[in-house]
């Protein structure tokens, strides 16, 4: 059943009642939203009831196991829109699937050759195409951001040319909440491996990643409600098949000699040793249960805290928003800095009146950087957010303001 956004929808999410009894405002979405009771309960039961190994046994327990395996691959699939759940692989999370593509690709690089990437980006979609453009002699370039932190795809046109093999770029900023226009930059590089972050993305709604037009899309289970420790890369069939293994081990080989390996077709080839298999789980229940919620009215209510927050800090003297003004194309990520005081400060004595913030470069230092700041407070949105939550960061702002100055 769909619950109402907002508070009714906290009594699917263990947390609140843990913390009832105390104040309790959780806008720290953006580094991981709450796990639902479904993915909880998923993880547990795995855990204490029917745990085994999975793509091994042969007995009736962990047969059931890689059977419950096989439906949450089936469930990542119909959340991501993908062609087939052989296109679903399962990782430890968004790092380990960028890292997993960008070092699978790194052998068609050649000298001279363009990874472009974006100051928008988190580091986790920077630092692997470093670790791989380097030893190759290509060149990671950024896509510039636009003053209100969007990714200018003005100056995207005017970098690509014969030699961008990779364009790998956030969907949405974890610091401005920017939506990249993906279907355009498909365009733009029409021959380029795209590669999209779709972390800040998934738990905003179901995904259409053929219709998207990438190649590669990675996300998180834990920011999409389910448990820590899991995430999915999805790959175009074509793409995956191409892909040459990352990490060597158990499960991922067609067979193994001294003489020469050979691999497992994907998905199996990217998932050697044992998974997280609960997380994945958990995961995999997470997103049947978003599958079946109303996301218009959970996008409308998100715009509607985002308007309130928006228009509330703008309200304060001496705060200042970093990222898009308006609530077009962007989320409930709203980034901001105080004159004069420090974000860490501001979000440490936020946090002592229960209003839960992430301070800091938000592993984006090169948008810090574009921004000409060290730091910034963050508010993330998630759709049991409610007005009570911005209110209280609203109500809470000036006041810990006036005592820092
Ligand atoms: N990537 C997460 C964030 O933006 C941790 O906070």
């Amino acid at each position: 059943m769909s619950l109402a956004p907002g508070r009714p929808l906290r009594a699917r999410f263990p947390i609140f009642a843990a913390m009832s009894g105390q104040p309790f405002h959780y806008l720290d979405n953006g580094a991981t939203g709450q796990i639902v009771d479904v993915a909880a309960d998923a993880l547990l039961g795995f855990e204490t009831r029917s745990r085994a190994n999975v793509k091994r046994g042969v007995y009736g327990l962990a047969d059931a196991a890689t059977v419950a395996f096989d439906k949450a691959r089936a469930s990542m699939a119909a959340f991501l829109g993908a062609g087939s759940s052989e296109e679903i692989v399962f990782t430890s999370g968004t790092t380990m699937a960028l890292n997993i593509v960008a070092h699978g690709l790194a052998g068609e690089l050649r000298p001279g050759d363009r990874i472009v990437s974006s100051v928008l980006e988190h580091h986790s979609n920077i630092v692997p195409w470093q670790l791989v453009a380097g030893p190759a002699g290509a060149v990671v370039r950024a896509i510039p951001a636009t003053g209100e932190g969007r990714l200018d795809l003005d100056a995207l046109a005017a970098m690509v040319d014969e030699r961008t093999r990779i364009v790998s770029v956030t969907h949405v900023s974890n610091v401005t909440g920017a939506v990249s226009d993906i279907a355009r930059i498909r365009a733009l590089a029409p021959d380029a491996i795209l590669v999209v972050d779709g972390a800040q993305r998934a738990p905003h709604g179901p995904l259409d990643v053929q219709a998207m037009g990438c190649d590669f899309y990675a996300l998180s289970s834990h920011k999409m409600f389910g448990p820590t420790g899991a995430g999915v890369l999805w790959g175009r069939g074509e793409r995956l098949d191409a892909l040459p293994p990352f990490l060597g081990g158990g499960e991922m080989i067609r067979r193994v000699s001294f003489d020469g390996t050979s691999y497992a077709r994907p998905p199996h080839r990217f998932e050697a040793g044992t998974p997280p298999i609960g997380p994945v789980l958990g995961m995999a229940a997470a997103a049947r249960w978003l599958m079946q919620q109303d996301w218009s009215a959970w996008a409308a209510h998100e715009k509607r805290l985002g308007e309130r927050l928006l228009n509330g800090l703008a309200a304060i003297d001496g705060v200042r928003v970093h990222g898009p003004q308006g609530l077009q194309e962007r989320l409930g990520i709203v980034a901001f800095e105080v004159d004069g005081v420090h974000a860490h400060d501001v979000c440490q004595m936020l946090g002592d009146r229960g209003v839960c913030l992430r301070g800091g470069h938000h592993c984006a230092q090169p948008l810090m950087e574009r921004f000409d700041v060290a730091a910034t407070a963050r508010a993330s949105l998630a759709p049991y957010s409610d007005a009570d939550d911005v209110d209280a960061l609203l109500q809470g702002l000036p006041e810990v303001i006036g005592r820092l100055r």
